[in-house]
């Protein structure tokens, strides 16, 4: 039952997820038993949309959805056409976020209900007909949405926790506590996805030990976090984490300051892609949240990325926050789009974490500071535990 998904997004940027509407819909069709049909659905804006409305109904106005049923009386050539197509789908995304904010709906949610409203128009429910098709037709709905319909569990990002600063208090003393190695250990057992590491040039906090170490001991997926210099290159591929991320590094720096500019040193690091994705260590580039470094980094063969929320973090107000939010969902998207595999971190803790993990393209949020931080009062299994629960119920749960 293959579902086609095509965007044009002229007007306005939104942030309705591809993977889940292509999700929603496969659901759809398998329950109304309609497995083995095609649907192609075209998301767009309320200008291209009221061209179609006027042209295949009259109707000088944008609408929310058109259903195009598959017609075989309109086909010269059925024999071209397997018998599986069910129809094409049309929606304005600048109607549904409209719809979504006046119903005080999800996005998702409003995406989803236009996407059974069109899915039961094309398989021949009707509620123009009479107001006993109309009443059939939205006890439908209904029935279809509460039983296929999930807010957050297609939302729901990992969680990577980064444990240099575990290394940093440990290196205050220049002794060997606290224990790196022991950290990812419970961050592992407290249910995080993955470790990660940034091993500097200058070994302010992790340690080339400290890696080969981690290397052996983590269970989940160890990110190596690093400049793109030659030697720490060369660790890496001896190391063989299960993916780099590469960063741009500053020895002044108190931490990574800004995105990867993927765009001036193209050549250079699609060189050190390539000898990554050669020894099988994929990599993920870490970009502000600019569509053009998003594209660059996808060009370069990188096959994630991971969005820089620093400045989200940051903001001094809601307003800036905001609109940087709005640059990470967009970024987010595009990734998405291109096929990557898209992560977000630096500056995420425990008060703006909820809004990035309701992104729908997010896959896993790298987090160290707030974590750790935290965990110096409340203990590391808690600290994590409390993170997840943000990431996942959008709240901390009480116990
Ligand atoms: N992601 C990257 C690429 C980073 O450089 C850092 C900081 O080391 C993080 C995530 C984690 O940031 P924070 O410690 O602010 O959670």
């Amino acid at each position: 039952m293959p579902v086609h998904i095509a965007s044009q997004y002229t007007t306005r940027h939104h942030h309705s997820n591809i993977k889940y509407i292509r999700q929603y819909t496969n659901s759809l069709l398998l329950e109304l038993g309609l497995a083995d049909r095609e649907v192609g659905i075209l998301l767009t804006d309320d200008q291209e949309i009221a061209k179609l409305n006027a042209k295949y109904r009259d109707k000088n106005s944008p609408t929310n959805v058109l259903a195009f049923p598959f017609s075989y009386e309109h086909s010269n050539e059925i024999a071209a056409f397997p018998h599986q197509q069910l129809g094409d789908l049309v929606i304005s995304t600048d109607t549904a976020s409209e719809e979504a904010i006046k119903y005080k709906q999800s996005i998702s949610y409003r995406m989803c209900w236009l996407i059974t409203h069109g899915v039961l128009h094309l398989h021949g429910y009707d509620h123009e007909r009479s107001s006993e098709d109309e009443r059939l037709m939205q006890a439908k709905e209904q029935e279809l949405l509460n039983k296929l319909f999930h807010e957050r569990s297609h939302t729901m990002p990992q969680l990577a926790i980064n444990v240099d600063h575990v290394s940093t208090l440990r290196q205050a003393r220049g002794g060997s506590e606290p224990d790196p190695i022991l950290a990812a250990s419970i961050c592992e057992l407290a249910g995080a996805s993955g470790i990660v590491v940034h091993l500097r040039e200058d070994r302010r906090h992790i340690q080339d030990s400290d890696v080969y170490l981690l290397r052996k001991t983590v269970k989940t997926k160890l990110n190596l976090e690093m400049g793109a210099n030659p030697e720490i290159i060369d660790i890496a591929l001896d190391v063989v984490p299960d993916m780099i991320t590469l960063v741009p590094e500053k020895r002044q720096e108190l931490t990574t300051e800004g995105g990867l500019d993927v765009i001036s040193q193209q050549k250079k690091l699609a060189k050190v892609v390539k000898k990554f994705n050669k020894a099988n260590i994929p990599v993920s580039i870490f970009v502000d949240p600019d569509l053009d470094q998003i594209r660059a980094s996808h060009d370069i063969g990188a096959k994630f990325v991971e969005i820089h929320t620093g400045r989200y973090c940051d903001a001094e107000s809601e307003e800036i926050q905001n609109q940087e939010f709005e640059l990470i969902a967009s970024a987010a998207d595009e990734a998405y789009q291109l096929g990557l595999v898209v992560n977000g971190g630096h500056g995420l803790d425990y008060h703006n974490t909820g809004r990035i993990a309701s992104l729908d393209a997010m896959e896993e949020l790298s987090i160290g500071h707030a974590v750790i931080s935290r965990a110096v009062f409340t203990g590391l299994e808690k600290a994590v535990k409390d993170m997840l629960d943000i990431i996942r119920h959008g709240t901390m749960q009480i116990y």
